[in-house]
């Protein structure tokens, strides 16, 4: 017997990528940033941990919320502010998800939906993306109550354009949450939707561009009537002081995230075009990764383990009808050096045998 509800004791929960905890790993699996955060986050955590810890944080964040809502051009009653953007995906899915209801994603996307959908009993409706990943004229489901768009997506990398976007919010019969993890990387961003739509929701990190996946901080970006609805369903608080102060000097400090994001767009093209050079096809990536489609599935896992066995880390996920693909993070040039190098070693001795 068990003391789980029905669909909590089938489902299976969502499974994080590798964190290895010993040291000498090149990191390329988990699309974290390879540049340190700016030097302000860390004045601001000492600051702020000589001072009240001893109290609880404010639970609505305002100086976050203000801060955040000036760096997106918007109300501060707009922005909600949680513990990573995973936090406020589960809000969304909390607020708006019951059993059996629609939900609707592309596929293949964050892994994570499919979760959220399981543990509220909900339906989840998966329709492929298109080969070139464009929308596909399937994602606008009838009485769905919830669209994801992971945007840029991941673990393609690639960009449905705000237009286009757009056009799927007017479309669709519940809300649209576009989910901009990786937005900071890509030349556009759907942000400027929320203004005419009141069904849309974006997020934000500062897991990403802004090199703080260890702190844990995101942005839900709606307007108020939806922020108004996820506060009723959100811990009183979610975000500790640390990462208040923390998120204030990280946004405050734009110069560092146009420097960070300069650099890794800058590898993320040689990336690219080296492993092209190499024979793989890539997808255009407008994020901090890149997916690489292999020779079939058998080199796609020979590769990821012969990297691993040297101790570089990048990700081969198996996703139904792409498990021939690998996706690597952006590192810094020394790591995607010795990434390339290792990769032609691999390439060598698999065409031997
Ligand atoms: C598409 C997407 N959304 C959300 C997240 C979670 O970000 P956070 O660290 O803010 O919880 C990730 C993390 O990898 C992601 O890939």
């Amino acid at each position: 017997m068990s003391f789980f509800r029905d669909n909590i004791e089938k489902m299976a929960g969502y499974v994080p990528g590798e964190q290895p905890q010993g040291e000498g790993y090149i990191k390329l699996n988990t699309n974290e940033n390879p540049f340190p955060p700016s030097p302000r986050v860390l004045a601001a955590v000492r600051e702020a941990a000589s001072a009240s810890l001893r109290l609880y944080p404010d639970p609505m964040a305002t100086k976050v919320r203000v801060k955040a809502a000036e760096v997106f051009g918007t109300r501060p009653e707009r922005v909600l502010v949680g513990n990573g953007s995973d936090e406020l995906l589960g809000l969304i899915a909390r607020a708006f998800l019951g059993p059996g209801d629609k939900v609707v994603y592309p596929y293949p996307t964050y892994l994570l939906y499919k979760v959220l959908v399981d543990i509220q009993d909900a339906t989840g409706v998966t329709v492929n993306f298109k080969e070139d990943f464009s929308l596909p004229e399937g994602i606008v489901v009838k009485g769905a109550k919830v669209t994801f768009l992971c945007n840029p997506n991941s673990p393609s990398g690639t960009m449905v354009w705000p237009d286009e976007v757009a056009r799927l919010a007017k479309r669709i019969d519940g809300v649209l949450v576009v989910d901009e993890a990786y937005v900071e990387f890509a030349d556009a961003n759907c942000l400027s939707l929320v203004e005419d739509n009141p069904n849309v929701i974006v997020l934000r990190t500062l897991s990403k561009s802004y090199s703080l996946a260890g702190l844990r901080l995101g942005f839900c970006i709606a307007q108020e009537e939806i922020i108004e609805g996820l506060i009723k369903v959100k811990d009183s608080y979610n975000v500790g002081r640390l990462s208040m102060a923390a998120a204030v000097a990280a946004l405050d400090d734009q110069q560092h995230l146009k420097e960070n994001l300069e650099k890794i767009k800058e590898v993320r093209s040689y990336l690219s075009e080296s492993l092209r050079e190499m024979g793989f096809f890539v997808y255009p990536s407008q994020a901090n990764f890149v997916f690489a489609r292999c020779k079939d599935a058998a080199a796609a896992r020979e590769i990821y383990e012969q990297l691993k066995r040297q101790k570089i880390l990048i990700r081969h996920i198996n996703y139904h009808g792409f498990e021939h693909c690998v996706r690597i993070s952006i590192g810094t040039r020394k790591e995607i050096d010795t990434l390339l190098e290792a990769l032609s070693e691999v390439l060598c001795e698999t065409k031997k045998s």
